[in-house]
C-alpha cells in the first residue's frame, strides 16, 4: 500500500525527503557499505538536493560510498540547459563529495537506442556485482508530471509496455523529442520509491493517479508498484486540492 504525506508546502516536503535520503543512506552503507540512489530529473528536486549538499545534511551522509544514477534524461548533451544530469551537478554533485567513477550519468549524448542499451547494460553489472539479477536501487527518487507521468514514461509512450529491458529510448510525440528512462520492471525493483509531487498543476494528475480509475496507460504513475519495496508519495497541500 502507497504511503501519502502531505506537507504545507515544498520547502517542508523537500526537508523530509532529505530526511528520508540520510535515513536510506546511512541504513545503506552500514548493512553493505554501498547506497544506491537514483534522481529525479525536473524542478520539484531543486530544493532537495540543495538541501542535501547544504552543511545541515551533507556530513550526514558518506558520500565516497553513494552511487548515484538517473531515472530518466532528456536527449541532450550533459551540459545542456534541459539536461537532468546538469541540474543535479550544480545543485548537488559539484558540491559533495563523491567519487567521479560513482556518478552513473545516462548517456543523452548518445543515439537515443545506443544510450539506452549501454545503460541497461551497465546496470545490470553494477547491480549482478551485488548478486542481484534486478536493479535494486536502494531509493529511487520519482517526480510526477501533470499529464501523469513518472521517470520519462509518458502517456500513450511505447516505452509504457516494456516488461524486459531496464532501460528505453522512449519518444515523446508532445515535446517532439527522445527521453532515456527506467521501465516500470526497472523502477518496480527499487528497495525504496519516493515520488516528490509539488504544485496547484499537479492536483488533477494526482487525484487521476491515486484515486482514479486504473489507467496506466493514461495515467503512467499508477505504474509504480514496487514489487518488493516501500512506495512513498511526498506530496504539498497544493497538489492535494482534489484528492485531499
Ligand atoms: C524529467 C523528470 C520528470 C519530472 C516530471 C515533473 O526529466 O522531467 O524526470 O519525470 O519528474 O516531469 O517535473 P517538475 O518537477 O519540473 O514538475
Amino acid at each position: 500500500m502507497a504511503e501519502r504525506l502531505i506537507f504545507p508546502d515544498l520547502d517542508s516536503l523537500a526537508q523530509a525527503a532529505a530526511e528520508i535520503v540520510v535515513t536510506s543512506a546511512q541504513a545503506a552503507i552500514a548493512a553493505r557499505e554501498r547506497f544506491s540512489i537514483g534522481l529525479s530529473g525536473g524542478s520539484t528536486p531543486r530544493p532537495l538536493y540543495a538541501l542535501l549538499a547544504s552543511p545541515a545534511y551533507a556530513p550526514r551522509i558518506d558520500w565516497p560510498n553513494v552511487h548515484v544514477f538517473w531515472g530518466d534524461e532528456r536527449c541532450v548533451p550533459p551540459d545542456h540547459p534541459d539536461s537532468n544530469y546538469r541540474m543535479a551537478r550544480e545543485t548537488l554533485l559539484d558540491h559533495v563529495p563523491l567519487l567521479p567513477d560513482n556518478i552513473h550519468r545516462m548517456p543523452g549524448e548518445r543515439d537515443p537506442e545506443a544510450g539506452a542499451g549501454a545503460y541497461d547494460a551497465h546496470l545490470r553489472l553494477f547491480f549482478a556485482a551485488d548478486g542481484e539479477d534486478v536493479p535494486r536501487f536502494d531509493l529511487l527518487l520519482l517526480g510526477m508530471g501533470g499529464d501523469a507521468h513518472t521517470a520519462s514514461l509518458f502517456p500513450g509512450t511505447a516505452a509504457l509496455g516494456e516488461t524486459d529491458r531496464w532501460v528505453a529510448a522512449n519518444y515523446v510525440e508532445k515535446l517532439g523529442a527522445w527521453r532515456l528512462t527506467l521501465t516500470p520492471p526497472a523502477l518496480n525493483a527499487a528497495a525504496e520509491i519516493v515520488v516528490l509531487v509539488s504544485g496547484a498543476d499537479k492536483a488533477d494528475a494526482l487525484d487521476a493517479v491515486l484515486n482514479g480509475p486504473t489507467d496506466p496507460g493514461r495515467y503512467p504513475a499508477q505504474l509504480l508498484q514496487p514489487e518488493n519495496g516501500r512506495l512513498r508519495w511526498l506530496v504539498d497541500r497544493a497538489a492535494t486540492r482534489q484528492s485531499g
